[in-house]
């Protein structure tokens, strides 16, 4: 079943009903100020921390949605919501249009029409609000728009944690009809929020309390049902910003009326305008610029022309409309999305627990360095900023400070490979080597400044200094899959799996980090070629043949590739094991790595994924899952069968899969893998599936669960990067490389032809593919610009140059 239809024209996702299985949301912003709106006007705005810099309240875990921007509509008794809450009063006619960093909400009852639009201008703190309202009768109307949002007590922590003192701070000023949120400004912030029309509002209120009355809520406001705010003023409690409109509306008449919501920031000597009375003129400044429709329009079409230029980038033409609403949309968008918030605020991660992951943000870069290189840059030199001098990483770091975060666990051994393969990959990209040269402290010690190429010697020499009995690297606390827990054992209800003590001397080793080295630590060697260096590129060679012959050797279990050995020495993902006997990571690692591809030992790792591992609804992590809690496994053994790491699709790594059948040339089966987790393919199964059937989720309950096929943990995760580069570069088979654009489709004959528009440093590339006899993989034959190639690697073209490219399957 669905709930809306794609509208690829538009590149919307349009929701035609209200009442979606969860709220099905979309992220406004780009840099530094972003909201999460719901297709009922539910979520929150931040600017750039979601803990310590929240704008608007929002409830998690309460029945949806827990706060949003919401507009009520009186007309005589009649009160509704175009976004149908949190009144829920039956609509006439109800669309959300879900766009590329805009959303619109659009209800109608009563003869009355709204279009609640909104979005993230590009450059301001702020998100704007277009609300226009139709009188669709024959008759002049009368009626009343109140809009109301809940201002957040800042550290969103405290709201649930230490809201006995936000209670006592809560503070406001209302100028001009202009409502500014100042908590805690008189101490030692010297920015605030605020909130304003463009129209001066009829009413206004500053305390929930007297706009909601006691013993009610944002479902049955008080001050609404009475047709009057009571203008008055919060003194700690809960400040908010209700402001009331007194309209009168001509037969067919419209009328906008804007909204800003913003953040402002003063210089701290330029605090206030006179004794408690905050300086406003930031905020005029931002408002000013959205004071009328015509600039609503300019910031729109700015808006998407930012989109036009990102997704010019990377495009496809096909017949298969499903895979080019994917590829020229969605997956691009919210690789954007999760490069810009990494796993921190979504539906289901507060926001305030966790920062930025350091794996988590190299991967992410992996799926949009094409789009936004100097981000990525910049992105790269942060994130090595904060490894520490042994190679080793914090496995997450905090957005404002950009500093590593040890509360949240670390000694996650793979971390530091993430940074040799994000950079690799910014390079092919780019080609920009200056950027092994920078200069960058490990743990933000300035003193301790090497160059970045510095960073990822140390990275690669982590794995190598870190090694275990079977010649195989050391796990630490976990790999990729954080709830494998080999060296810790937990036995204290509540006890966090991510900091609960990692046993100093563990033994326990990782064939997935194995399988890393040998595919990021040989392409750290292409580096050191590059950069002259003989006798390290012979080193790391040599230890990436090593660590291949272990893989082969330790690593190999008769039919598939091992996951790892425990803290006693036994094997994970054998066929020893009572449960988890094959694992998914590994198999899809070391053959993306090559390993086992020349004996066949890759093709028959990947049958045995196929045999075992494979259901409708994508590839699970493990079988047969574990039933029992096993405290030498850990996190991974807490979950009931067939949920997240415990036998769940974890969609992140269904993509590795894919690109390893690529890898042995088997384009059917990699297409399949392919389509299995990717939304637009299970736009039917809506109901079953119940997230944004426009996204990716984390992971979808396996077949041991009694939820089969229910995603959870919708937008923020690994798998968007992933997908696309598996879409983009080995299915479709355009893949950067340091001397030019490999092309390598492996499509599986689905396709007997498709077009890919690729920028690429500076040269645009129109690359047709002919497969006329349906093969699987192999170009036989490419032109470029007319003239046969050798090969199809196709060479660097100059900046500006538009290279037209045939490439023939056979
Ligand atoms: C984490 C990833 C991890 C994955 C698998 C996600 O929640 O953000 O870092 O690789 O789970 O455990």
């Amino acid at each position: 079943m669905r709930y809306g239809y794609f509208d690829d024209r538009a590149r919307e996702y349009v929701i035609t009903t209200p009442e979606t299985p969860l709220p099905w949301i979309n992220y406004l912003g780009n840099q530094d100020f972003f909201s999460l709106i719901s297709n009922t006007g539910g979520g929150y705005s931040f600017y750039r921390d979601a803990k310590l810099l929240r704008l608007t309240r929002y409830r998690y875990n309460t029945p949806p949605d827990g706060g949003g921007h919401y507009f009520y509509i009186k007309d005589g008794a009649d009160i509704w919501n175009p976004g149908w809450q949190p009144v829920r009063a039956p609509l006439e006619r109800y669309a959300c249009h879900h766009g590329l960093g805009y959303t619109a909400i659009e209800g109608a009852r009563g003869g009355l029409s709204a279009r609640q639009e909104v979005f993230v201008p590009l450059g301001d703190p702020c998100e704007v609000t277009r609300l226009t309202l139709r009188n669709e009768t024959g008759a002049v109307k009368s009626f009343q728009v109140f809009s109301a949002l809940e201002f957040c007590l800042w550290n969103a922590v405290d709201d649930a944690a230490n809201f006995q003192r936000n209670y006592s701070t809560g503070e406001v000023e209302v100028e001009d009809g202009a409502v500014y949120h100042k908590t805690e400004y008189r101490e030692r912030r010297s920015h605030y929020a605020f909130f304003r029309s463009n129209c001066p509002p009829d009413g206004f209120d500053t305390s929930r309390d007297a706009f909601c009355g006691p013993y009610r809520g944002f479902g049955d406001p008080a001050a609404v049902e009475r047709g009057a705010c009571s203008g008055s003023i919060a003194h700690g409690w809960a400040p908010i910003a209700a402001l009331q409109f007194d309209l009168t509306l001509e037969p067919g008449e419209e009328r906008d009326l804007i909204f800003v919501l913003g953040y402002a920031e003063n210089p701290p000597e330029e605090k206030w305008s006179a004794p408690d009375v905050i300086n406003k003129a930031p905020a005029l400044s931002i408002a000013s610029r959205y004071e009328t429709a015509a600039q609503v329009d300019a910031a729109l079409i700015a808006l998407r022309a930012h989109w036009d230029g990102l997704l010019g980038v990377y495009s496809v033409d096909c017949a298969d409309r499903k895979l080019r609403r994917m590829v020229d949309i969605w997956h691009q968008y919210q690789c954007v999305v999760t490069f810009n918030l990494s796993r921190s605020a979504s539906s289901f991660e507060s926001g305030t627990g966790r920062g930025m992951g350091f794996r988590d943000s190299c991967q992410d870069l992996l799926g949009c360095v094409h789009l936004i290189p100097g981000r990525a840059r910049e992105r790269i030199l942060d994130i090595a900023a904060t490894q520490l001098p042994d190679g080793g990483a914090y496995h997450q770091y905090q957005p404002l400070t950009k500093r590593g975060n040890n509360d949240i666990g670390g000694g996650f051994n793979d971390d530091p490979l993430w940074l040799v393969a994000c950079v690799c990959a910014y390079l092919r990209e780019t080609g920009d080597f200056a950027i092994l040269d920078e200069a960058i402290p490990f743990d933000n010690d300035p003193i301790s400044a090497a160059p970045l190429m510095e960073h990822l010697r140390r990275s690669v020499g982590y794995t190598m200094e870190r090694m275990g009995p079977h010649g195989l690297p050391l796990i630490g606390r976990a790999d990729w899959n954080d709830c494998l827990n080999l060296n810790c054992f937990s036995t204290e209800p509540g006890e966090s799996f991510q900091t609960v003590e990692n046993r100093s001397g563990g033994k326990a080793e990782s064939v997935l980090i194995a399988g890393m080295f040998v595919k990021y630590a040989a392409e750290y060697a292409d580096l050191c070629v590059r950069l002259g260096l003989a006798e390290e590129t012979g080193k790391i060679r040599a230890a990436v043949e090593r660590m291949e012959a272990a893989v082969l050797d330790a690593g190999w279990d008769g039919a598939w590739f091992r996951r790892a050995y425990d803290y006693f020495g036994s094997p994970v993902g054998s066929k020893e094991c009572d449960e988890g006997q094959i694992y998914i990571e590994p198999q899809g690692m070391c053959v993306m790595a090559g390993i086992g591809i020349d004996d066949g030992r890759a093709a028959m790792a990947l049958k045995s994924v196929e045999e075992r591992l494979d259901t409708e609804y994508g590839v699970v992590v493990h079988q047969p899952a574990y039933t029992t809690y096993r405290p030498e496994l850990g996190e991974i053994s807490s979950y009931p069968p067939g949920y997240k790491e415990n036998a769940g699709i974890f969609c992140h790594v269904n993509p590795w899969i894919s690109i390893a059948e690529t890898a042995i040339g088997r384009g059917k089966r990699a297409f399949e893998v392919y389509r299995k987790t990717c939304p637009a393919y299970l736009h039917d199964v809506s109901d079953l599936h119940r997230t944004e059937p426009y996204v990716y989720s984390q992971m979808v309950a396996g077949k041991d669960a009694p939820t089969f096929g229910e995603a959870k943990n919708s937008w923020l995760t690994g798998t968007a990067a992933w997908a696309f580069v598996n879409v983009s570069q080995f299915l479709l088979g355009v893949r950067p490389e340091l001397d030019g654009l490999r092309v390598d489709p492996c499509m599986g004959g689905d396709l007997d032809a498709f077009t890919v528009t690729r920028k690429f440093r500076g040269a645009t590339y129109r690359i047709t593919v002919q497969n006329p006899h349906g093969v699987e993989r192999g170009v036989r034959a490419l032109t470029v610009d007319g003239a046969c190639v050798e090969g199809n690697l196709i060479p660097l073209a100059p900046p500006g140059a538009e290279v037209h490219v045939t490439a023939v399957m056979g």
